[in-house]
């Protein structure tokens, strides 16, 4: 154990016991950071209350029962009673040094209680192109399947795409009439095109602008397709893999994890629907009303206090989004065994969720599952509104990235770099920025896009922390070294802005929880954030190869090698989990 609030918290509930009885063991012992120190534990004040006795009596008792020997080089009790803590520079030390031994972990463990997290995300839709509000789902999905692994859950990641529904009529009348290459060409680099031109095609023919049997003809196809018909099957999954095709591109331009073994499409639950329905029914959970079958929950109520319906069968006898939900979270709770199920969706499905939830709840079908919506605001261009083009279409993904990745190429320096090193900087500096940008913000928050702020290489962006790595290896290249070379190196501290970047560094551990914890990349992303500003300081203060007096003699720079190592194995980890990769030079 080597996070400081941890080890101190445990010191002090320890010494709490000791003064007040084992019936104190479960006080939170209230371990907070200090202004005046590195961290107070503030537990006196509500044990005060408990005990009728003052809290400054409390807190002194504490200190007199509390063990921080090697821990701590100054305990005092301030104010009302907070108890503050300075760690001693050498615990610091010693504790970071076996953290540089660990390499890539960068001494985080393993958790001792391992979960079951399927997570639903990215989840765009057939036919259809990804746009913003995809991405940073997409995004805050993956880094967080990428952290809750690295702690050891087993993640089971489902990409719950849009594969089904009534529009797949029009959609596959249009594939036969354009024929199938030129719809997938369509479909693998502008989707939208293929989906605007079927819906014209719909509507015209529907209202009897022109003598075709379009919508006709696509109202056969979605019954075709339901009632399982061979021929119409076999065109909507060739349809279905033309557009894995073009997530996949996307995907792999994002860098993030998905591949087709993560598709658990609506489709999936098709043969499920009529049995949720049908037990939910049973139940006396869903009514009919008006012909449609419907779930009504107390507490959801629209305007005029009228009941929102869950409506689960239409009266034609469809189901629709919400009912391939109950099933999709019936089938995570007791196939999957989850023991939370992550949804990372838009903030204005926080209602039909909820609905989804409590239904799935009272049905029985959940168990211990935990289901947890991770919300997310929504992408704003400069102008404030939702991120689109000048002309007021939505914005291609695509597009936005490789603009992205562009300018980028014009950002980073010319080091004399050939081509191809050049192209994969730009890559890695124009992604990164782009999922920097959207992780670092809370994930309910709205956020602007602004192309301009998020690949500056100063401030709290991906390409400043990128830069804050190449940098380390640049100081290694310039010593001669590497960081392989130090890893047995014992840490030492000599100046106080080595003090802080080293007690910044052992809370590497307490970022990722904290992340996997409340699906909330922007904690880890603001604990990196804090290295590179430490790193700054460090830098200032503590010259590691030449100083303003000449080459810096071997023993101080060996052990200061040995924190930029450490410094480099947490921003490398760390940028690692939110998928961002980092080139070795900048
Ligand atoms: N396909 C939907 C959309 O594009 C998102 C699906 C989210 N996942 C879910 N289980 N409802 O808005």
């Amino acid at each position: 154990m080597s996070d400081p609030q941890l080890v101190l918290a445990a010191r002090v509930q320890a010494a709490i016991v000791d003064a007040f009885g084992v019936e104190f063991a479960h006080t939170d012992p209230v371990i907070r950071p200090s202004q005046f120190a590195d961290l107070q534990a503030n537990a006196a004040l509500p044990l005060a209350k408990r005990l009728r006795e003052r809290p400054r009596d409390v807190a002194d008792e504490i200190v007199k029962r509390l063990d921080v020997e090697g821990v701590c080089s100054s305990v005092e009790v301030s104010g009302p009673g907070f108890i503050n803590l300075t760690l001693a520079d050498e615990w610091i030390a010693r504790q970071a040094t076996p953290l540089l031994a660990d390499g890539a972990r960068a001494g985080v463990p393993l958790t001792d209680r391992p979960e079951i997290i399927p997570v639903d995300y990215s989840a765009p839709n057939v036919a259809k192109e990804m746009h913003v509000g995809h991405l940073r789902t997409t995004v805050v999905g993956d880094a967080f399947c990428r952290a809750a692994e690295f702690r050891g859950h087993k993640v089971i990641r489902q990409n719950h795409i849009g594969d089904w529904g009534t529009p797949f009529g029009m959609l596959i009348e249009h594939l036969l009439d354009i024929g199938e290459e030129e719809a997938a060409a369509e479909l693998q680099s502008d989707p939208n095109r293929f989906y605007q031109a079927a819906r014209a095609k719909f509507d015209a023919s529907d209202k009897g602008e022109n003598d075709s049997d379009f919508a006709k003809r696509a109202r056969k196809r979605v019954v075709l397709l339901q009632s399982g018909d061979e021929a119409t099957l076999t065109i909507w999954r060739r349809m279905v893999d033309m557009s894995k095709v073009y997530f996949n591109r996307i995907y792999a331009e994002l860098d993030v994890t998905l591949s087709d073994a993560d598709l658990a499409g609506e489709s999936r639950y098709n043969n499920m629907l009529g049995a949720v329905c049908d037990d939910l029914y049973e139940q006396g959970i869903a009514v009919v009303d008006d012909g449609a079958l419907c779930v009504f929950l107390d507490g959801f109520t629209g305007r005029e206090g009228k009941p929102v319906p869950l409506i689960i069968r239409k009266s034609d006898g469809g189901y629709g989004y919400a009912t391939t939900d109950l099933a999709a979270l019936r089938h995570r709770a007791q196939d999957l065994h989850a023991d939370r199920v992550v949804y990372v969706i838009g903030a204005p499905q926080g209602l039909h969720l909820r609905m989804v939830f409590e239904t799935v709840r009272k049905a029985g079908w959940l168990g211990r599952t935990e289901p947890f919506h991770a919300a997310i605001g929504n992408v704003l261009g400069t102008d404030g509104k939702i991120l689109r083009t000048r002309s007021g279409a939505p914005i291609r993904l695509a597009q936005l990235l490789a603009e992205a990745v562009e300018r980028a190429a014009k950002v980073i320096e010319d080091r004399g770099y050939d081509a191809e090193t050049r192209a994969e900087i730009a890559q890695a500096v124009g992604i990164g920025a782009v999922k920097y940008a959207d992780l670092s913000v809370a994930r309910d928050s709205e956020y602007v896009f602004d192309f301009d702020r998020m690949i500056a290489l100063t401030g709290n962006t991906g390409p400043y922390l990128q830069y804050a790595s190449a940098r380390i290896r640049s100081i290694f290249r310039l010593a001669g070294s590497s960081p392989e070379a130090v890893v047995s190196t014992p840490i030492t501290i000599t100046h106080p802005a080595e003090r802080a970047l080293v007690l910044h560094l052992l809370g590497f551990g307490a970022a990722i929880d904290a992340m996997v914890e409340d699906v909330a990349p922007h904690k880890l992303a603001s604990y990196l954030y804090g290295v590179a500003d430490a790193l700054t300081g460090f830098y200032e203060n503590c010259p590691v190869v030449k100083g303003p007096d000449g080459p810096v003699p071997e023993e101080v720079r060996t052990p200061r090698l040995a924190i930029c190592a450490l410094a480099l194995n947490t921003l490398v980890t760390g940028l690692g989990l939110l998928g961002i990769t980092v080139p070795e030079r900048m």
